[in-house]
């Protein structure tokens, strides 16, 4: 049975991808739309809410994005917040005016009268506002709910249909009781029944699966042994048992005893069909003299493309090729509803692999948050390790060595990542860190070692912490002082060829988290 499921209409807020995260949380299906999205096709989704998100626009401006005047006769239930309240009461008949004063950041909600939506919300209570419109009349049957200082009409209700509005944002923490607001509104209003649970992803994607898939056809999954295509390739062999082939390109650009763990846990665990391609020598000498950062991603990302043609070929009767692609890298990569994202870097597993292949593409994740696929895997009775690393670039090491990469740089990197990653999982740090991991880089610098002076065939190490939650930024960690002795310490008496070891404390923006 389809899950029942809230649209959220992205009008291109920033905090749209948040509010369907908030509802999935909440134990509800809640899927991102298109604001045009039709009755038909929210009808398909078996719609039983639908969220308005905010958005950059003014309603009155000349393209603003509005949804659909029919959705209005659906008898759905609706919440629309900030532009979605403006949207809703534009197109309802209401008025929308510039706000005498923008309002940004934390303000003080007072409730006027009692409503579903607000149960258990006390009063006053904060909220987070951002915006400078407002609606300054609604229409004949909305009467008005709540307020604050500079906005009279911050929270408003439909006296005869289960139609809502906020000017504030429910879904951000700063709103601490925003999430009640949402809970209400999908409990108290739409009647969800709450049984969007991990079991039940796993039940729909793998029906999914198998609607899609012929009964006798092979599949091949590319695996990295990052979470994304790990979860999947799990996924499918549920779905198509020995019909399923992993194939992992090992192009030597990788972590120590990467390999060996997808070996293990996918041939040994899972007794999954794994075919690993040991292209080492063929990226290494493709990348022979390069330096420019976006030229050794290209060359890497074609020399991957050919490895995995050649072996892909190899596999008769396959017609299928399953990707871990997740929702934010659907929307990151301009196929969202929010528009295109700039280029700041050539992803090369992004994009995935060529339509040339010939495959038809299974992409189970493609609805789902980093977190969500995690649960998934847990549920799927994947290890630890895997579940939880730190998201690896498809480039590998090789972003990671600035200027050339030769097989030495490689091996000192790999034995200085070794050291590092060793003592932030025993000081207990790796879980609170979202990535960790060394940069080399191609100076020399002179140090002193015994009585001699160090500089040739020496390095600078940098250590690269950073938190973050969804990548998009992300702030250098402010790692235990002592640890980060014992990590430069342990570095420089235990790898040859390293006499300073440094700490980047930039933040992204204006840095990113990779160096190259
Ligand atoms: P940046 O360096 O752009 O990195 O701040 C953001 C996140 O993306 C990872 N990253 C990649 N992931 N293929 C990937 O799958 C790539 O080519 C790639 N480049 C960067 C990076 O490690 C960080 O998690």
């Amino acid at each position: 049975m389809k899950p029942q499921t809230i649209a959220v209409l992205d009008f291109g807020s920033q905090y749209a991808q948040l509010i369907a995260r908030r509802v999935r949380d909440l134990r509800v299906h809640g899927v991102l739309c298109a604001p045009d999205v039709s009755p038909d096709e929210l009808r398909r989704l078996h719609t039983v809410g639908i969220i308005l998100s905010g958005g950059p626009a003014s309603v009155y401006a000349e393209d603003a994005p509005r949804c659909r005047a029919d959705l209005f006769q659906t008898g759905l239930p609706m919440l629309g917040i900030c532009y979605g309240l403006q949207v809703m009461c534009a197109m309802l008949g209401g008025n929308v005016g510039a706000g005498r004063l923008h309002e940004y950041g934390r303000s003080e909600l007072t409730i006027d009268k009692p409503n579903p939506l607000l149960e258990g919300v006390p009063s006053p209570t904060p909220v987070w506002m951002s915006h400078g419109d407002m609606v300054s009349a609604v229409s004949e049957g909305f009467e008005p709910i709540a307020r604050t200082k500079t906005c009279p009409l911050a929270v408003v209700a439909h006296t005869g249909k289960p139609l809502f509005g906020v000017q504030f944002h429910p879904e951000v923490t700063h709103t601490p009781h925003g999430t009640r607001l949402l809970r209400n509104f999908l409990y108290n209003v739409c009647r969800c029944d709450g049984g969007w649970t991990v079991g039940r992803v796993v039940d729909n994607i793998l029906e999914d699966i198998r609607n899609q898939v012929d009964n006798d056809a092979r599949i091949i999954c590319g695996l990295s042994g990052g979470v994304d295509s790990s979860v999947t390739a799990a996924l499918l062999h549920r779905v198509a048992g020995d019909r399923l082939v992993c194939i992992c390109v090992d192009n030597g650009l990788m972590r120590q005893g990467e390999i060996e763990l997808v070996r293990k846990t996918f041939t040994d665990h899972f007794r999954i069909d794994l075919r690993v391609v040991d292209a080492g020598e063929r990226f290494l000498s493709a990348l022979t003299g390069v330096t420019n950062p976006r030229t050794k991603r290209q060359i890497i990302g074609r020399e991957f493309i050919e490895v995995f043609k050649a072996e892909a070929k190899a596999i008769d009767g396959a017609k299928y090729l399953a990707q871990g692609t997740l929702y934010p890298d659907v929307i990151e990569s301009g196929h969202g509803h929010a528009g295109e994202a700039a280029e700041i870097k050539l992803h090369h597993n992004v994009g995935g692999l060529p339509k040339e292949l010939g495959f038809e593409l299974i992409e189970p994740l493609r609805d789902l948050f980093k977190d969500e696929v995690r649960r998934v895997g847990e549920h799927l009775g994947l290890p630890y390790e895997i579940l939880w690393r730190h998201p690896f670039p498809g480039p590998g090491l090789a972003v990671r060595i600035i200027g050339e990469i030769t097989a030495a740089r490689l091996e000192l990197l790999r034995r200085i990542d070794t050291i590092v990653l060793d003592e932030i999982v025993a000081e207990g740090w790796y879980p609170k860190i979202a990535q960790a991991f060394v940069v080399l880089l191609p100076v020399r610098t002179v140090g002193v070692m015994g009585d001699e002076q160090s500089y040739e065939d020496q390095h600078v190490a940098v250590l690269r912490f950073v938190e973050s939650s969804d990548f998009m930024t992300a702030d250098w960690v402010h790692l235990d002082h002592e640890l980060l002795g014992r990590i430069s310490t342990r570095v420089m008496n235990e790898v040859a060829g390293v006499n300073r070891v440094v700490y980047d404390i930039s933040s992204k923006p204006p840095s990113t988290i990779e160096w190259e």
